[in-house]
C-alpha cells in the first residue's frame, strides 16, 4: 500500500504527454498532440493526447485514459504497479506500508507471477556466480563465448543448477505457490507426478518486457541434448508473438539512434549490445508479427534486418518484408559475410568496424529484393514475371505515395521495365490491397455480435486483465445522449438530472463560482464578510439547503471523493502557484527593466507599469483556473476503482465539450463561462424532478386510501400536495431564468 498523499502526488505529477511520449512519437496539433496509436496497428495517427485534461484517447480502437490507465494497459500492470511505475519515472519516493493478510490475498495472480519470475531470475543469476557448479558450467560457458560481465548483468544471464529440483525446493522454502511456478513453466511435472526444474542444467536468458519486468525465460542446452533451447510457455505474462528479446535494454538507444537492428537470436543481441550497438532486438527465431512491428514503431521508423549472408539468410530476409513496409517503416537489410552471425561478427570486429560495415552494406530492402530476384531468374522469362510481380506487390504495401513513386522509378531501372508499366501494376496492386484492408477494418469495427453494454458488464470490467479497464468512450463521443458506461439503469428517473450536476462537479469542482457579501450573524454593527464559493462549495450548499443527496450511488461516491480531495488540492495548488509565481517574478523583473530602459515620460511609465501588473495578475488567475480545472480529472481519472475512473474520464473527455461551446452571434462561449446558468439550472431541474416524483407518489397514495375512512391521513396528504404543488409552480417560474439564487444575484 502506498500512502494516500503520495498517491495523490503521483497522480498530480504524472503528465500524460510525458508518459505517452515514452512509447509514442507525438506531434503537436493545436492544443493537443497526436501520434500513432500504441494499442493497435495503424498508418495514420488516430491517437490523441490532451495535455490539459491529462488523458489520451484513440479514436480508432477507443483505448485511452489517464496516465495510470495508459501505463496499466501498455505495460500490463496492475493499478498499484502502474502507480509505482509512474513514481519511479518522476522520482517520487514511495514509502509502502506492509500489506495486510487480506490485501496480500487480493494481490492479483499476475502480480504473483511477476514476483515468482523475478525471484527465479535473481536466484539463477546468483546461482551462476555464487555456486561452484554455476561458475564451472554456466559462467564458464558465457565467458568462453566472450560475454562480458556488463552484458551478463544487463541481461541478467543466469544458470539453472542441474539438480532435478533445486529451484522447486527453494521456491517452496521461500513460500511460493508451486502452481504459480508450474504455470510459468519453471517447474514441470513428470509422468510419475514428480515435480522437477524444467530449466535445469541450462544457461538462462530472462526475457523482459519493455518495462523491464521478467515475463519468460529461454534456457540454452549445454550438453548437446535434443532441444537446443527451451522457452517458457505462453502465459498471462508472456505472449511470445508480441515480445522482442532485448527491447528493455535497447529502447533508449533505439530512440537516440532512431534506428532498430533486428536479429534472430539471444546471443546475437548480446554480442551486438556489448560491442556498442545497443539498439538491437531479436524476434527469437520466428517470423515477425504485427505486434512486434508495432512495438518497434513506437520507438523508431527505421529498422535494419540483419541476416547471415548464406542462402537461408537471404531467403529469410525476403520473408515478411511486405508487412514491415505496410507499417510505414523504412526497412533496410544488412547481410553479413557468409558464415558469420551478428554475434560472431561483433566479436571479430571493433565497434567502429561494425559501424563502417553497416554503413557500407546496408541496403534498401526493395532495391535489394529487385536485384536478388532479378539475379535469380536471369535466364528464365517465366519466373521473371513472378519476380517482377513480387517486387510490385512489395512496393504496393508502402502507404506513402511519394515513396512508392520513388521505388517505381528505381525498380524500373533495375528490372529494365518501363516506368509506366510498373507504375500501373503498382497502382492496381495498391487498390486491391486497400480494398482488402477496408474489408478487414469493416469486420473489426462492426463485429457480427456487438457487445451489449449492460449494467452487469460494467460491474466487471470488460477487459480480461481486469484492472486494465479503459473507458470505452466511443458512444459518448458519437452520440452525446447515450451513456452506456455509466452504470445506472436509464429507468432511474433522477439519473440524467443527477448526472448533469455531477458532471459540472467533476469538471469544475475547485473553479471559483461566486463571491458575495454576507452579514455576520451575531454582529451588532451589521458587519459583513466576503464569502467566496467554488463550484463544489456551491453545490454542497444547495444540496444541504434542500436536503438533497445523490440517489445514484456512484454519483454520491464521486461527490464525496471530490469533497475529500480538497486538502490535497490546496496543497498541490500551493506548490503549483509558487512555481508559477517564480516565473511571474522573473517576468515582472524583466518588464520593469524594459520599462525603465525605455524612453518614456513619467505618465507613460506609470501606464506601462499598470499594464504590466494587470497582465501578470491575469496570468496568475489563469494559472489558478487551469490547475483547478484539471485537478479533479487527474485524481479521479487515476482512481483505483475502474468504475470511478471511467466515469470521471468520460465526464472530462474533451469531445463532450464540443457540445458545450455555444456559438452565439459568432462568439464562442465556453461552458465554464456559462456555469452560473448551466449549473444552477441543472440543480433546479433536479429539485423540480424530485418534487414531481414526490407529488406523483402522494397522488398514488391518496388514491389508495381515498374513501377508506382515514380522513386524517387524507387531509395530511392533501395539505402536503398543495404545498408541494405551490413550490413546483414557484420553481417553474424561475427555472431557466434564475441566474443565481436571489441572495447572490448581482454579485457575480
Ligand atoms: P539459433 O539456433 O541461431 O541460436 O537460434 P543462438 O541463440 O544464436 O545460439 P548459438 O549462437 O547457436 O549458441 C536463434 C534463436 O531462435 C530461438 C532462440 O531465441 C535463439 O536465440 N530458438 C532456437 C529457440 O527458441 N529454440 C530452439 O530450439 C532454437
Ligand atoms: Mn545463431
Amino acid at each position: 500500500m502506498i500512502d494516500p498523499v503520495t498517491v495523490d502526488k503521483i497522480k498530480n505529477t504524472a503528465d500524460i504527454v510525458e508518459v505517452v511520449s515514452d512509447y509514442v512519437h507525438l506531434i503537436r496539433r493545436g492544443s493537443n498532440y497526436v501520434g500513432l496509436c500504441p494499442f493497435h496497428n495503424e498508418r495514420t495517427p488516430s491517437f490523441s493526447v490532451n495535455k490539459q485534461r491529462n488523458f489520451c484517447y484513440c479514436f480508432s480502437c477507443k483505448k485511452g485514459g489517464s496516465p495510470v490507465n495508459f501505463v496499466m494497459e501498455k505495460e500490463g500492470l496492475s493499478y498499484h504497479e502502474a502507480l509505482l511505475h509512474l513514481a519511479k519515472k518522476y522520482g517520487i519516493e514511495v514509502v509502502e506500508r506492509e500489506l495486510t493478510d487480506e490485501e496480500r490475498a487480493r494481490q492479483s495472480a499476475r502480480e504473483a507471477m511477476f514476483i515468482a519470475n523475478e525471484w527465479a531470475m535473481r536466484k539463477m543469476e546468483a546461482d551462476m556466480t555464487d555456486t561452484d557448479e554455476g561458475r564451472d558450467i554456466g559462467l564458464q560457458y558465457f565467458t568462453h563465448r566472450g560475454v562480458t560481465d556488463a552484458a551478463m548483468k544487463a541481461f541478467h544471464l543466469g544458470y539453472a543448477l542441474d539438480r532435478g529440483n533445486a529451484l522447486t525446493d527453494a521456491a517452496k522454502k521461500a513460500g511460493f505457490d508451486i502452481n504459480v511456478l508450474k504455470t510459468l513453466g519453471l517447474v514441470g511435472t513428470s509422468q510419475q507426478g514428480r515435480e522437477y526444474d524444467r530449466f535445469r542444467g541450462r544457461v538462462i536468458f530472462p526475457i523482459l518486457n519493455p518495462a523491464g519486468k521478467v515475463i519468460a525465460f529461454g534456457g540454452r542446452d549445454l550438453k548437446g541434448g535434443l532441444a537446443k533451447y527451451i522457452n517458457s510457455p505462453e502465459s498471462d505474462l508472456y505472449k511470445k508473438s508480441n515480445e522482442l528479446y532485448g527491447m528493455f535494454q535497447a529502447k533508449s538507444s533505439i530512440v537516440s539512434e532512431d534506428k532498430c537492428f533486428l536479429v534472430e537470436g539471444y546471443m546475437d543481441v548480446i554480442g551486438m549490445w556489448q560491442s556498442g550497438m545497443k539498439n538491437v532486438v531479436a524476434s527469437s527465431g520466428t517470423a515477425l508479427t504485427d505486434g512486434q512491428i508495432a512495438m518497434i514503431h513506437r520507438f523508431t521508423e527505421n529498422i535494419t534486418l540483419i541476416y547471415d549472408g548464406d542462402a537461408a539468410g537471404i531467403k529469410a530476409s525476403l520473408r515478411g518484408i511486405d508487412m514491415l513496409l505496410s507499417h510505414k517503416l523504412n526497412v533496410k537489410l544488412l547481410l553479413l559475410p557468409d558464415g558469420d552471425d551478428p554475434d560472431s561478427f561483433a566479436r571479430k570486429h571493433t565497434p567502429e568496424e561494425f559501424k563502417e560495415y553497416v554503413a557500407a552494406h546496408e541496403t534498401d530492402i526493395i532495391r535489394y529484393k529487385a536485384e536478388v530476384m532479378l539475379d535469380a531468374v536471369k535466364n528464365d522469362p517465366q519466373n521473371r514475371i513472378a519476380a517482377v510481380n513480387s517486387v510490385v506487390e512489395s512496393i504496393a504495401h508502402i502507404p506513402d505515395q511519394v515513396s512508392r513513386d520513388v521505388y517505381v522509378q528505381e525498380c524500373s531501372a533495375i528490372l529494365g521495365i518501363a516506368e509506366t508499366t510498373i507504375a500501373r501494376a503498382v497502382g492496381k496492386a495498391r487498390m486491391a490491397l486497400v480494398e482488402k484492408l477496408k474489408k478487414e477494418r469493416t469486420r473489426r469495427d462492426y463485429p457480427v455480435q456487438p457487445q451489449p453494454q449492460t449494467v452487469e458488464s460494467q460491474a466487471q470490467p470488460a477487459d480480461p486483465a481486469g484492472e486494465g479497464g479503459m473507458p470505452s468512450q466511443t458512444d459518448i463521443a458519437t452520440q452525446p445522449d447515450a451513456r452506456p458506461n455509466i452504470p445506472t439503469p436509464q429507468s432511474h428517473p433522477l439519473y440524467p438530472l443527477e448526472l448533469a450536476v455531477i458532471k459540472y462537479c467533476v469538471r469544475y469542482a475547485f473553479l471559483h463560482f461566486c463571491t458575495y457579501e454576507e452579514e455576520i450573524a451575531d454582529s451588532p454593527q451589521g458587519e459583513k464578510r466576503i464569502v467566496s464559493l467554488d463550484v463544489l462549495d456551491f453545490v454542497k450548499e444547495e444540496l444541504s439547503e434542500s436536503q438533497l443527496t445523490f440517489s445514484v450511488e456512484i454519483f454520491g461516491k464521486i461527490f464525496g471523493m471530490l469533497d475529500e480531495m480538497r486538502p490535497s488540492f490546496e496543497k498541490f495548488l500551493d506548490e503549483r502557484m509558487s512555481e508559477v509565481d517564480r516565473g511571474l517574478d522573473t517576468a515582472r523583473h524583466e518588464g520593469y527593466t524594459r520599462i525603465g530602459e525605455s524612453n518614456l515620460s513619467m505618465e507613460e511609465i506609470k501606464r506601462e507599469e499598470q499594464k504590466l501588473e494587470a497582465t501578470l495578475t491575469a496570468r496568475r488567475q489563469e494559472a489558478v483556473k487551469e490547475f483547478s480545472k484539471e485537478y479533479p480529472g487527474r485524481i479521479l481519472g487515476s482512481h483505483e476503482d475502474a468504475q470511478v475512473r471511467n466515469i470521471a474520464l468520460e465526464l472530462v473527455f474533451e469531445k463532450h465539450h464540443l457540445s458545450n461551446i455555444y456559438l452565439k452571434d459568432g462568439v464562442t462561449e465556453l461552458e465554464e463561462d456559462k456555469l452560473n446558468v448551466l449549473l444552477v439550472r441543472a440543480i433546479d431541474e433536479w429539485k423540480n424532478e424530485l418534487l414531481n416524483l414526490r407529488i406523483k407518489e402522494l397522488i398514488k397514495k391518496f388514491h389508495e386510501i381515498a374513501g377508506k375512512g382515514d380522513t386524517e391521513e387524507e387531509q395530511r396528504i392533501q395539505l402536503e400536495l398543495s404545498s408541494l404543488m405551490a413550490m413546483r409552480s414557484e420553481m417553474a417560474k424561475y427555472i431557466g431564468e434564475r441566474i443565481l439564487s436571489s441572495r447572490r444575484a448581482g454579485m457575480l
